[in-house]
C-alpha cells in the first residue's frame, strides 16, 4: 500500500498545471452510454475513478481508448446493462450509469451503494426522480433493477441539492419523451460541463448552472468531442497547501471563476490573489489568519475543500469553526490532525480549532479522498518527517499529487512496497 512520506517546512514556490476534473469526467464518461456514436473525451485526468469507470463501461461493451489524457468511447451496442457491488462498493459514482442506461436500454441493474466513510450517502431523490419519469425500480438482492419501456419528460422537485443526483436526472431525461423541468438542481460547475457535452451530442438542455434546469427530450443522440473542464478542488487544495506553507505558487489552466468561495476564504487567511485569464496566482502576505467557514452547496463553501482549511487552520492564529453541512461524518481527519499536535474539538457537526504555534510530522492515516489531502497539507507544514499512509484515497481524486507537489518544492515521495519512486 503507498504512502505519501513528507518533510514539513518548506514554502511551496512555483507554477504548476491543474488537470482534468475528476467529478467531471465522471458523469461525463457515463454519457457516452446515450449514444451509439464515439464520444471524444480530451483533459480527461489519470485517477483511479476514472479508471474504475472505464472498467464498469468496458464491461458492458462499451468500447473504451485511452492515450494520455484523451479517451475515445464507443457504446455501439450495450451488452450487458449492469453495474456490480464490487464496483459500485469502491466508487460511489458508478451509480452515475443508471439515469444513461434506463434512458438508452430501457433496463439496468445497479448496485445498491451502501453507506460510505463520510456518511450514510443515500439515493433516494435519484430513483424518486427516475420513478417521476415513470421508471419501475426495484431493490432485489441490494441491486437497484430499473425498467422503462420509454421514460417520460416529468416535473421533478429535489429536496435536497444533488450533484450525481442532478446529473442522472439529467442524462435521463435527454432521450425522454417529452419535457423535463429539475427544480433544486445543483448549480456545480460539473453539472453545467456534463450539460455542455450533452449540447454537444444533440441534447436541449437550458437552464444549467441555475437551480431550475429544462430538458427537451430528444429521440436520438451523436458523437462529439468535449474537452473536461479544470478540476476546482485540485486547484482549491493546491492553493491552501500554498497558503498553509507561507508560499507564492501560481496555478495554470483554471478558471478563477469557478472559485469564488474559496479564493474568499484564502484572502480573509492574508493571502493575496492576482488573476490572469486561466490563471490564479496566490501569494501569502505573512501570517496566516485562519478563516471559520461552513459548507453548502455551490456557489457557497464546498464540502470538497473543507479538510484543507482545517489542516491551514490547525497552526492560525486564534480560533475558527468550521460547519459541515452536507455530510454527517466528513471530520474523520480530525482524529489524525489531533496526532500531530493540532487542537481541534468537535461537537456534532461543527469542530472548533484553536491555533496552534505547529504541528509535528507523525505517521497519519488517510480515510477518505479529501481528508487525505487535509493530511498531506499538514504534513507540508509540520516539523519533521510525516507519513500519510493509505494514498490509494487520494489517487482516487488527485492526478500526480506528489510530482506537482515536489513541483512546486515540497519535500515528498510515495513509497510503494515495489520499492521507493517519486521525487524528493
Ligand atoms: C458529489 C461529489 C462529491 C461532493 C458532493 C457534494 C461527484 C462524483 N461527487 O457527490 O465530491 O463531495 O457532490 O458537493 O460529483 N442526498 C440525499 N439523497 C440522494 C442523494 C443525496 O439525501 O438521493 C444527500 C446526501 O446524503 C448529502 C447531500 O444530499 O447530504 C449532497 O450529496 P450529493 O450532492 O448527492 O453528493 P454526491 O453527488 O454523491
Amino acid at each position: 500500500m503507498d504512502q505519501f512520506v513528507i518533510t514539513g517546512g518548506r514554502p511551496l514556490q512555483g507554477v504548476v498545471q491543474v488537470s482534468g476534473a475528476k467529478n467531471a469526467a465522471l458523469p461525463i464518461l457515463c454519457a457516452s452510454l446515450l449514444s451509439s456514436e464515439p464520444l471524444h473525451l480530451l483533459n480527461v485526468p489519470h485517477l483511479r475513478d476514472v479508471q474504475t469507470l472505464l472498467k464498469i463501461l468496458s464491461g458492458m461493451g462499451v468500447q473504451c481508448d485511452q492515450t494520455g489524457n484523451e479517451v475515445m468511447l464507443r457504446a455501439e451496442r450495450i451488452e450487458s446493462p449492469t453495474a456490480s457491488y464490487d464496483w459500485v462498493k469502491t466508487m460511489r459514482a458508478s451509480i452515475l450509469v443508471l439515469g444513461p442506461l434506463l434512458a438508452r436500454c430501457g433496463y439496468a441493474k445497479v448496485s445498491l451503494p451502501g453507506g460510505c466513510a463520510i456518511g450514510e450517502r443515500p439515493v433516494d431523490l435519484h430513483i424518486k426522480g427516475l420513478e417521476a419519469m415513470g421508471a419501475v425500480i426495484e431493490i432485489v438482492h441490494g441491486d437497484m433493477v430499473a425498467r422503462a419501456d420509454r421514460l417520460n419528460g416529468a416535473h421533478i422537485f429535489m429536496d435536497t441539492v444533488t450533484v450525481t443526483g442532478t446529473e442522472n436526472l439529467m442524462m435521463a431525461a435527454v432521450l425522454a419523451e417529452g419535457t423535463t423541468i429539475l427544480e433544486n438542481a445543483a448549480r456545480e460547475p460539473e453539472v453545467v460541463d456534463l450539460a455542455r457535452c450533452l449540447r454537444a451530442m444533440g441534447a436541449q438542455i437550458s437552464g444549467d448552472g441555475t437551480d431550475l434546469i429544462t430538458i427537451q427530450g430528444v429521440s436520438v443522440l451523436r458523437g462529439a468531442k468535449h474537452t473536461i473542464m479544470a478540476d476546482r478542488i485540485e486547484a482549491g487544495t493546491l492553493l491552501v497547501a500554498g497558503a498553509a506553507t507561507r508560499g507564492d505558487i501560481t496555478l495554470q489552466g483554471i478558471d478563477a471563476g469557478v472559485l469564488e468561495s474559496v479564493l474568499d476564504k484564502l484572502m480573509e487567511a492574508n493571502a493575496r490573489i492576482d488573476l490572469a485569464p486561466q490563471q490564479i496566482r496566490l501569494t501569502m502576505l505573512g501570517e496566516n489568519h485562519g478563516v471559520s467557514l461552513r459548507t453548502s452547496p455551490y456557489p457557497a463553501f464546498p464540502t470538497d475543500m473543507q479538510a484543507q482549511f482545517m489542516a491551514m487552520n490547525a497552526v492560525a492564529r486564534g480560533t475558527t469553526v468550521v460547519t459541515e453541512t452536507i455530510f454527517e461524518n466528513r471530520f474523520m481527519h480530525v482524529q489524525e490532525l489531533r496526532r500531530m499536535g493540532a487542537n481541534i474539538e468537535v461537537e456534532g457537526n461543527v469542530a472548533i480549532i484553536r491555533g496552534v504555534s505547529r504541528l509535528e510530522g507523525a505517521t497519519v492515516m488517510a480515510t477518505d479522498l479529501r481528508a487525505s489531502a487535509g493530511l498531506v497539507i499538514a504534513g507540508l507544514i509540520a516539523e519533521g518527517e510525516t507519513v500519510v499512509d493509505r494514498i490509494y484515497h487520494l489517487d482516487r481524486g488527485y492526478e500526480q499529487m506528489e510530482v506537482k507537489l515536489a513541483a512546486l518544492g515540497a519535500n515528498v515521495f510515495r513509497r510503494s512496497r515495489k520499492g521507493d519512486h517519486g521525487t524528493v
